[in-house]
């Protein structure tokens, strides 16, 4: 089975397990810490491990986690000593989940949950550091859960950075999820047309064939 075959037939999987959590919700450990997800959100997983492992957040830093899902990625910026962390995500089920796993680890106060396509409920508000796991792939997506893997056209992508730059500080960072299975090219196309430089922070593969390899990126302002 070609790489493409095998991915596409592991994603329904994970999708179909996504949508199959009861109602009140599932249990997923992940780095020694332990997080909930109600049906239809996804789970933490390895493809945000580089980003978590390696991004810098200084104390106080207000931070932006565009595709929060289970709010992974903006709860270890709280833990990090994040300030202010905003998490958004355009599912509702996320959001939820999200907002659940905040107060859990006991950061009610310093993460905010919003449904958001993308930047539309953030106003003109700029953050020191934006992370992002979206959607690595350019496949159609039927339904939420769906979006939760795969980009139509790439738009979401796409948005992402004609939009970034209005949310980002001056000397502001971004960190930025891809995969070996996902459009890293067409990520390095997008965010030089923004006007951002883009370089390898870390690496990590899943299995020793290195089938399925993840990648975080940093950018900042040329
Ligand atoms: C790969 S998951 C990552 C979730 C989480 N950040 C993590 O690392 O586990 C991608 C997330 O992006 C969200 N998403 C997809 N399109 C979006 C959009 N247009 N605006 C906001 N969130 C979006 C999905 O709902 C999903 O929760």
């Amino acid at each position: 089975m070609d790489l493409s075959s095998f991915t596409d037939e592991w994603q329904m999987q994970r999708q179909q397990l996504f949508k199959s959590v009861p109602p009140e919700g599932r249990k997923v450990s992940y780095l020694d810490k332990e997080f909930l997800v109600f049906p239809n959100t996804f789970w933490p997983f390895a493809d945000s491990l580089p980003l978590i492992k390696n991004f810098h957040v200084a104390p106080g830093e207000h931070v932006l986690d565009v595709g929060t899902g289970s709010g992974v990625i903006g709860i270890f910026a709280c833990y990090r000593g994040a300030g202010r962390v905003v998490g958004v995500d355009i599912n509702p089920a996320a959001v939820r989940s999200a907002t659940h796993n905040a107060s859990m680890h006991g950061f009610s106060d310093t993460m905010q949950v919003l449904q958001s396509d993308l930047f539309t409920a953030l106003g003109d508000q700029q953050f020191d550091v934006i992370t992002a796991n979206l959607p690595f792939r350019n496949k159609p997506a039927q339904d939420v859960v769906a979006m939760s893997q795969w980009d139509t056209e790439f738009k979401t992508n796409t948005r992402f950075f004609e939009g970034v730059g209005r949310h980002l500080k001056p000397a502001g960072r971004i960190y930025f999820v891809q995969s070996n299975f996902g459009e890293i090219d067409t990520m390095h196309r997008l965010a030089q047309a923004s006007g951002l430089k883009v370089t390898e922070l870390a690496r990590e593969a899943t299995d020793e064939a290195r089938r399925q390899e993840f990648f975080v990126f940093e950018m900042t302002r040329v």
